[in-house]
């Protein structure tokens, strides 16, 4: 058994690694891998559900599935019509179960498959609901022992993804953990690869990018492949020339901050904070010239009144909860950033768009 820990930012390629090194195994050596997306999910027996739901699904259609099909008694469900998808819907008693023999269902499953593949690759995706949970973290160690004190030569590979942060947390919460996983952290790309990345996607298109408005579009990006993906596709519809410009990447940036601020910030902060006194702080933080991303606490404390000044601690403490800004260790205490530089164009947007109202 192999334990990989795969951490880094969100929208960082995580997934799409996971899934590439999942078709790899596949064509390599013929591990049966099986992608379980575990956003929001916090308890051990709705991941467990989800891993064998995935794999019914992974396995429905092909020889695999007669060979491990009575292992799911009578609890598969056919939802949707044609038998297209499958469910796993067992009793919760049998569940619990099921979470406590994890390692055995999983070699009973592998038992059955073994002459057709050489191993089971499970990549548990974005695991951030569940790093924080003592039950899952204890669920996880007694996995790995059970494995190495009862089937040393299961041919297991597991992968987590989730936030740097998370891998934190959990360490914490098992230290014995952090020697068990291998990590692999997922670095931001530099500014030249980003370039790079601009230059060719839109050579393919036949379009040149103007030095200025290159260096606009690789700023923003923050290193961070989302970023580079929304910018690029804003910018190239804007345009109409097929030379991108200053002028044309900057509205780009700003049709990108509108979609990914619509997508990430909304849902998550404009609902989470209510609070009017939070939005005036959020305003101020993102100033009213060009919005900067890092910033110290006592800077923007002094801008603040009395009230505001009351919550503020609290209010950071939910911002970085919410992945909206983060610690600034090399500019020391107190020192805090946005996680991208798009978060505050959009926060600048919706303030200013809120006080004209
Ligand atoms: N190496 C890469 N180069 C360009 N785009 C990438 C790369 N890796 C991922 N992407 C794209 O970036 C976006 C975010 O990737 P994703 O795998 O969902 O990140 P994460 O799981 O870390 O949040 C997706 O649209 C994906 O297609
Ligand atoms: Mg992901």
């Amino acid at each position: 058994m192999e334990n990989v820990f795969l951490s880094g930012d969100r929208g960082i390629g995580k997934s799409s690694l996971a899934h590439f090194v999942r078709q790899l195994c596949l064509k390599e050596s013929n591990m049966l891998g099986i992608h379980v997306f575990l956003g929001g999910v916090s308890t051990p027996e709705e991941l467990v559900r989800r891993v064998f739901e995935q794999l019914l699904k992974e396995t429905y259609t092909q020889v695999w599935f007669k060979k491990i099909r009575d292992l799911f008694g009578n609890f598969i469900k056919n939802v949707g019509l044609f038998g297209v998808s499958v469910e796993f819907a067992p009793p919760k008693e049998q569940l619990k179960g099921l979470v406590h023999q994890f390692p055995t269902a999983i070699k009973n499953v592998f038992e059955r498959i073994k002459d057709e593949t050489s191993g089971l690759f499970i990549i548990l995706d974005d695991i951030n609901g569940l790093a924080d949970k003592a039950e899952f973290a204890n669920w996880y160690k007694s996995l790995v022992d059970h494995v190495a004190t009862h089937d040393r030569e299961l041919p297991l590979l597991l992968m987590l993804c989730g936030l740097p942060e998370r891998r934190d947390t959990l360490s914490n919460l098992q230290p014995s953990l952090m020697r068990i996983f291998r990590v692999v952290e997922i670095e931001r790309l530099s500014d030249d690869e980003v370039a790079k990345f601009f230059k060719e996607a839109f050579g393919s298109a036949k379009m040149k990018i103007i030095p200025d408005a290159m260096k606009l579009m690789v700023q923003f990006s923050s290193g961070l492949p989302t970023l580079m993906h929304e910018i690029g596709d804003a910018t190239y519809w804007i345009d109409t020339d097929g030379l991108i410009e200053a002028g044309d990447a900057a509205k780009g940036i700003f049709a990108a901050a509108e979609n990914v601020g619509q997508k990430y910030l909304d849902p998550k902060v404009y609902r989470a904070i209510r609070s009017e006194r939070y939005r005036d702080i959020l305003g101020k933080l993102v100033g009213t010239e060009a919005p900067t991303q890092t910033f110290s606490k006592r800077e923007v404390e002094k801008t603040l009144n009395q009230e505001e000044r009351k919550v503020f601690h609290n209010f950071l403490r939910r911002m970085r909860e919410l992945g909206v800004i983060e610690t600034d260790p090399e500019r020391g205490k107190g020192a805090y950033r946005f996680v991208n530089r798009i978060f505050p164009i959009y926060i600048r947007m919706q303030t200013r768009a809120t006080g004209k109202r």
